[in-house]
């Protein structure tokens, strides 16, 4: 891990709805998460992670504060940047796999590098090490309806994985999954992470995966209430969700 931040949040605040409606889904969020850990979000459902992935990423908009990600201040592109600059920089991982499923497992894994232009047969060429990687290249040709819950989301890694990314995003990764194959997803995108230097951030209320991390920062109601770099959080922190 290094010290170079590769995201810095002051400040964030944002709400949904209005009046009698209006949910306070971040109250005012500092997060700094630097150059190839693994920083992992944990807490309760409703408060605020995935409104906050949302916002680092770019996909809403804050109603104040501010987030660089990259030096980049994200924000201040257009939507069309704004895909580009996720497109180019960010691979996404979430719950249910997200893939699509009328291509094969190549397919979607080359589907980033497909998106950004690159001709198909060299898209493939350079998807398969991943999926291979993974350890489902035998599975190649099948589409996600003939793969396992975890096979898909080795898919999904290695589709988040394939355009070389500087900063991976995963939204409960694992929380469609049996134990094992949550194992296997962490310990994979963790491996395979590393060896690109890639920057992780796992939003989670799965406790069976937070030995994974090498940094946790717990959210409650809108507000990051803590982070913990030591083991014994997993611990004490299993008990109380
Ligand atoms: N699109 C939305 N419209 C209205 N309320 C929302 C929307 N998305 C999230 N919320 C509310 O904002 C709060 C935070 O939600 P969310 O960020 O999804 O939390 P988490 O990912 O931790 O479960 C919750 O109270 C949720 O109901
Ligand atoms: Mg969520």
């Amino acid at each position: 891990m290094s010290h170079q931040p590769i995201v810095q949040c002051e400040k964030i605040t944002k709400t949904y709805g209005e009046g009698e409606a209006k949910t306070y889904a971040l109250r005012g969020v500092d997060l700094t998460v630097y150059q190839q850990e693994l920083l992992m979000i944990v807490g309760p459902s409703g408060c605020g992670k995935t409104t906050l992935l949302s916002v680092i990423t770019g996909l809403i908009e804050a109603d104040s504060g501010c987030c660089e990600i990259l030096g980049q201040d994200i924000l201040q592109l257009t939507d069309a940047d704004k895909t580009a600059f996720r497109g180019k920089h960010i691979g996404f991982v979430f719950q249910n796999f997200n893939l699509f499923p009328a291509l094969t497992a190549l397919e979607n894994v080359a589907s980033p590098l497909i998106i950004q232009g690159m001709d198909y047969e060299k898209a493939l060429e350079q998807a398969r090490p991943f999926l291979k990687a993974v350890g489902i290249a035998e599975q190649a040709d099948q589409t996600p309806a003939h793969l396992s819950g975890g096979q898909q989301q080795r898919v999904a890694i290695a589709r988040a994985l394939v355009h070389q990314p500087d900063l991976i995003i995963c939204d409960e990764p694992t929380s469609a999954l049996d134990h094992q194959a949550g194992q296997t997803a962490m310990q994979l995108l963790k491996s395979i992470a590393a060896q690109h230097q890639t920057t992780l951030i796992v939003v989670t209320h799965d406790n069976r995966i937070y030995s994974y991390a090498d940094r946790i920062a717990e959210m409650e109601d809108g507000r990051i209430i803590g982070t913990h770099t030591d083991e014994t959080f997993s611990l004490d922190t299993a008990r109380s969700f």
